[in-house]
């Protein structure tokens, strides 16, 4: 018997990185999971996994993510998992960054929990979990002006449904990651003028020495996912390697 047995999740951003490992840790433990990205091919990979249905959808599209509600009849954890990383301060930082980043990292959560929460509310039970980061209200990170801003919106969003609902059954809470080892994350590296420079100062920011893994976030995902964690809500949770000491 799994930890999430026949329980239906829903994951944006699965095609890769901590959304992939996050679908696939899921459907481990026994969960019916329906595995969401815009990347239709990278979601291909999933279908090779029992329990795992995948939907093409865009998080930032309010008709997309209506219709797919129409499908679902029912929805115990959503998780909200889509966010782009800007590199640079506010000076950096244009206008069309922020709206880009704001509108992934932030609106496509506020789309996500307003169409899925009546269905748990309906349900009186529903769990959801959000992506943030350390760069947010928790730590001040150089070049990550607005990235830090929208996963700050994050951490206040998530306190905010979790006031608002709780006595209707719903939990919310947020996961902060240091730095995690995703394709994105290489790509990022290999577009600094110094990669090399560039993979040792990601490396020297976690005080264990090392990047995360997406398997070690998916981990924490299954918990927060699972019953083991119903008296979390409300809760910010770092996963950092002692980035944030
Ligand atoms: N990698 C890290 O070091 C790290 C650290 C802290 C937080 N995070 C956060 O974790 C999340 C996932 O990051 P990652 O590095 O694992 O993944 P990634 O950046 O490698 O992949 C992101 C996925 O999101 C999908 N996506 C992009 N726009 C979308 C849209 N409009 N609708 C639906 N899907 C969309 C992409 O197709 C891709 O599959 C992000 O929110 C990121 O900010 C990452």
């Amino acid at each position: 018997m799994g930890r999430l047995d026949g329980k239906v999740r829903l994951l944006s951003a699965a095609a890769q990185g901590i959304g992939k490992a996050t679908a696939i840790a899921f459907a481990k433990e026994g969960a019916k999971v329906i595995a969401t990205d815009i990347n239709k091919t990278k979601l291909q990979e999933l279908e090779k996994y029992p329990g795992i249905q995948i939907r093409v959808l865009d998080v930032t599209k309010r008709q997309q993510i209506e219709e797919l509600a129409e499908e679902i009849e029912r929805i115990d954890v959503l998780c909200n998992i889509a966010g782009f990383v800007h590199h640079g301060t506010i000076l950096d930082c244009e206008e069309r960054d922020w709206n880009f980043a704001m509108n992934l990292n932030v609106r496509s959560m506020y789309l996500m929990i307003k169409t899925f929460l009546p269905k748990m509310i309906k349900q009186k039970s529903g769990n959801i979990i959000n992506m943030s980061s350390v760069a947010s209200s928790i730590k001040g990170v150089v070049n990550r002006c607005v990235y830090s801003t929208s996963k700050a919106a994050v951490i206040g969003l998530t306190k905010s449904v979790a006031a608002d609902f709780i006595e209707q059954g719903i939990r919310c809470n947020c996961v902060c990651p240091g730095t995690v080892d995703t394709p994105s994350l290489q790509e990022r590296i290999k577009a600094q003028p110094n990669p090399d420079q560039a993979l040792k100062d990601f490396l020297a920011r976690q005080r264990i020495g090392r990047m995360a893994t997406a398997e070690e976030v998916a981990h924490l995902f299954v918990y927060l996912a699972s019953e083991e964690s119903a008296y979390m809500t409300g809760n910010e949770v770092v996963i950092d390697g002692g980035w944030s000491l």
